[in-house]
């Protein structure tokens, strides 16, 4: 038995800043809505949402051989910027956290939603997309928010989010993690996460 979303919650407010705190607050409760709108368990995915960047402030350059000493594969691009491992670092302290026994797909949501990954499974689909819409972003505009939120699907949701990203990337000359990448190709050649 883990324990509530309230005690997860009010760890989670010791773990990391007020900002962040509140960033957290608005991916559980967009999480929740997707859930709802996508047959999914709303309680499950807000508990991954306020967890998801617990660790955000705990990556360094340790964490590459941290994750790999726990059976994770690392990509390149976390061993260039280990900052990107905090899902990972929450992936692995999730059941101690949560004091019980998480289920694993939580597990793969919270590793997986920095880069994305075909492997992130459904709830990795809606932390990911509420990570990236939910109302204190804002680098959003409100149009922006409707066009992801159109798409019929949460595989469309990304495509939506990833667009963007890339026309972002391009103009700064940000190369996109080969992992992304293979999300996108998974996804456009009809994958389900
Ligand atoms: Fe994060
Ligand atoms: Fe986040």
């Amino acid at each position: 038995m883990s324990i509530s979303y309230t005690e997860l919650e009010a760890k989670v407010k010791s773990m990391i800043k007020p900002k962040r705190f509140i960033h957290s607050e608005g991916v559980a409760s967009v999480s929740a809505e997707l859930a709802l709108r996508f047959d999914l368990n709303a309680s499950d995915a807000a508990y991954i949402g306020i967890y998801h960047d617990a660790y955000r402030y705990s990556a360094d350059s340790s964490s590459p051989g941290f994750c790999r000493s726990h059976g994770l594969e690392v990509f390149p691009e976390e061993d260039a910027d280990p900052m990107l491992l905090h899902g990972a670092l929450a992936a692995i302290h999730f059941d101690e956290d949560a004091q019980g026994r998480v289920p694993d797909y939580f597990k793969t949501a919270v590793r997986h939603h920095t880069l994305g990954s075909p492997d992130m499974g459904p709830y990795g689909a809606v932390v990911y997309i509420a990570d990236y819409i939910e109302p204190g972003r804002k680098h959003l505009t409100d149009l922006d928010r409707k066009h992801i939120l159109s798409a019929d699907t949460l595989e469309g949701m990304i495509i939506r989010i990833m667009d963007m990203q890339r026309s972002y990337f391009q103009k700064e000359g940000i190369k996109e993690a080969g992992i992304s990448r293979k999300l996108y190709d998974f996804i456009k050649a009809g994958g389900k996460l």
